[in-house]
């Protein structure tokens, strides 16, 4: 049955359909045929599970496109899934082209269809019915095979490429994390994947993918003779990553003090705030909520001096690690952090350089103070 729109109700805008419709996340496929021309393929998120009984799918490609074209005159279509790390593919089949295959291996399908073999999935489906709706036709398939490989799907999401990630996966990475940061393992210890996986009573890819989180995050460094091996820290690396920061925040300071815009200035408080209300009364209401903000609010800092190197090199300092590995095994700390930060705040805000730097020393000094303490609490190294 087809509708006519009701006059009288208003309609969505394009802009704020596509930017609200981005929030809905997707997998990644390239959808293929074969006329007797040639092949086709072109990237499509807009393809779904119809039924089950009997096995159908549907796929959304639009009426200008050659390849929803070619599927229209082969009557077959191929939806092959990418995986993570396929985002060439997905970009490569994104854009009009006589040579979409090149440099792809490509495997005949049951329907002839050309299939691509390091795709997931593949999901070969003969076109029942094609219906219009807007500027797109949609194709009916009936499944005539469909196969699967081990992986993990590319996603989209807002415009950009991401991965999935089981949540199942996530909290064993965050177990593994604490009982690391809890001093479970010694300092150089070598933690063996199938010890780890004993150990956490989880498969073998959960460990494995707590491993490589927590060497993304410098908690443990893949050593090619022994394996994986827990970093040791100390005061000295806590000193000089604090130090390193607070050079790079005064010299920031007296390159912007007085000339900081209203627009930054807002964005500056804001993240202030944001962070602020993370750390209550002499706790973290959440470490790692509260990292990521303190983490904002000193780039944003950073950012007001407009030179990528000097915010390229306040990324590579690993605050976040030695945060991590100090501040984050206890959830007590102190509101004194959030006041120097305020002084810091104040001080760019009221163009008065010496209480931004007075903050910037504070925040330092007690920064560096914490790490002894907690260290001196744990025998005097991580
Ligand atoms: C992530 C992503 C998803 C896409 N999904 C669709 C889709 O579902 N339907 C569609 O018609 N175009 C979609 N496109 C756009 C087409 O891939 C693009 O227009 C391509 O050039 C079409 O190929 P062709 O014109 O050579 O046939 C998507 C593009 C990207 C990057």
């Amino acid at each position: 049955m087809t509708t006519s729109p009701t006059p009288d109700l208003p309609a969505c805008d394009a802009e704020t359909f596509r930017h609200v419709v981005g929030h809905l996340p997707s997998g990644v496929t390239v959808v293929t045929t074969r006329t007797p021309q040639a092949a086709f393929g072109m990237t499509a998120s807009s393809v779904t599970s119809l039924s089950l009984s009997p096995p159908m799918m549907l796929a959304c490609l639009n009426k200008s496109s050659p390849t929803s074209a070619a599927v229209a005159r082969a009557g077959a279509y191929a939806v092959n899934v990418l995986g993570q790390g396929h985002e060439h593919l997905a970009q490569q089949f994104a854009v009009r082209s006589d040579r979409k295959f090149a440099g792809v291996e490509v495997v005949d399908g049951a329907l002839g269809l050309p299939l691509l073999a390091d795709a997931l999935a593949h999901i070969e489906c003969e076109v029942v019915e094609e219906v219009t709706g807007g500027t797109h036709r949609v194709f009916l398939g009936r499944v005539v095979g469909a196969t699967a490989a081990r992986g993990t799907p590319l996603t989209y999401f807002r415009g950009g490429f991401g991965r999935f990630e089981f949540a199942r996966d996530d909290a064993v990475y965050q177990r593994a994390r604490q009982q690391l940061l809890e001093r479970m393992y010694g300092a150089d210890t070598v933690i063996q994947l199938d010890d780890l996986t004993h150990q956490l009573q989880v498969e073998r890819p959960a460990a494995f993918y707590a491993l490589t989180r927590l060497t993304a995050d410098g908690l443990v460094r893949r050593d090619p003779d022994r394996g994986y091996v827990i970093v040791p820290f100390d005061t000295r690396t806590s000193d000089e990553t604090f130090e390193a920061r607070c050079a790079i925040e005064l010299g920031v300071i007296d390159m912007v003090v007085g000339r900081v815009v209203p627009a930054e200035l807002a964005e500056l408080r804001s993240r202030f705030e944001e962070m602020a209300a993370l750390l209550v009364g002499d706790r973290f209401v959440d470490f790692d909520r509260y990292l990521d903000a303190n983490y904002a609010f000193h780039e944003a800092l950073v950012s007001l001096a407009h030179n990528p190197a000097l915010t390229a090199a306040f990324g590579r300092l690993s605050i976040k690690t030695v945060m991590t590995r100090s501040f984050g095994v206890t959830p007590v700390t102190s509101q004194a952090f959030i006041d120097a930060q305020r002084q810091l705040t104040e001080g760019i805000e009221q163009g008065a350089a010496t209480g931004a730097r007075a903050g910037v020393y504070r925040y330092t000094d007690l920064a560096k103070r914490r790490v002894r303490e907690i260290l001196a609490q744990t025998g005097g190294q991580l």
